[in-house]
């Protein structure tokens, strides 16, 4: 059941929007877009900040002192705002960015990113929407997954990333923000 956003917005005003922005759009391309992330990814993430399991130092203080149903709400408010997308001007570096997206790399063995999160980026209640993201992110937490550096989970994403070659992680990156 979904929980009622109302009670999440006095939390986003006073603690979230400076950052992500009272409609999870995220104006500075650091912060993470949560507009239309979907919800049981979010109370995840936002669960394995609290408990330490992933690490941000901003992160961890925000939300140390939630509640559950605290978490719960946030991630139903931010989930039912409606994603954005960026505009792509370097239209060749994100097709190779699509090829990567759509088949991964078969010489090097990186999987087909669709194959998990979804044909148009959308992502499933548990793995996280990727489409119209922040590229600067995206990049950031592939490189962070690569140096296991983000270490809340996944034996996958920590394979996936440090196989990907520089060129590959921008253009990813790029492609899946302007979906
Ligand atoms: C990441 C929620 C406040 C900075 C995230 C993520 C969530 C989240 C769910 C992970 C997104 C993903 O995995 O796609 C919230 C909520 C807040 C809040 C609910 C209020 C209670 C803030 C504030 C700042 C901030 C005020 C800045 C001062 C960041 C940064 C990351 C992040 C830098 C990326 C961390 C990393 O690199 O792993 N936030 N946030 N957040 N947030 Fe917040
Ligand atoms: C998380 C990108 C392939 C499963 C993520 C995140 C990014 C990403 C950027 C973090 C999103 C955020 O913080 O909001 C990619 C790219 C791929 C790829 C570019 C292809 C090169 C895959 C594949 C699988 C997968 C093939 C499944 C076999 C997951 C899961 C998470 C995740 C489960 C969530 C981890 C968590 O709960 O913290 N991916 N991914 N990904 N990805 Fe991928």
């Amino acid at each position: 059941q979904a929980a009622d956003p109302e009670p999440a917005k006095a939390i986003v005003k006073e603690k979230c929007r400076l950052c992500h922005g009272e409609e999870g759009e995220a104006s500075s391309a650091i912060y993470p877009r949560l507009a239309g992330q979907n919800q049981t990814y979010l109370v995840k993430q936002l669960r394995d900040f609290r408990d330490g399991k992933r690490k941000s130092e901003i992160m961890n203080e925000m939300v140390s002192g939630l509640q559950d149903d605290e978490i719960n709400a946030l991630a139903g408010y931010f989930s039912s705002k409606p994603p954005l997308s960026h505009q792509i001007q370097d239209k060749m570096l994100a097709s190779v960015g699509e090829y990567i997206f759509r088949k991964g790399n078969q010489y090097s063995g990186i999987p087909a990113c669709q194959s998990c999160h979804g044909k148009n980026a959308e992502g499933s209640a548990e793995l996280p929407r990727l489409a119209g993201q922040h590229k600067r992110y995206i990049s950031d937490q592939l490189l962070a997954f690569g140096l296991r550096a983000r270490t809340n989970d996944n034996a996958i994403m920590h394979t996936v990333a440090s196989k990907l070659t520089e060129l590959e992680r921008e253009a990813v990156a790029l492609y899946v923000s302007g979906i």
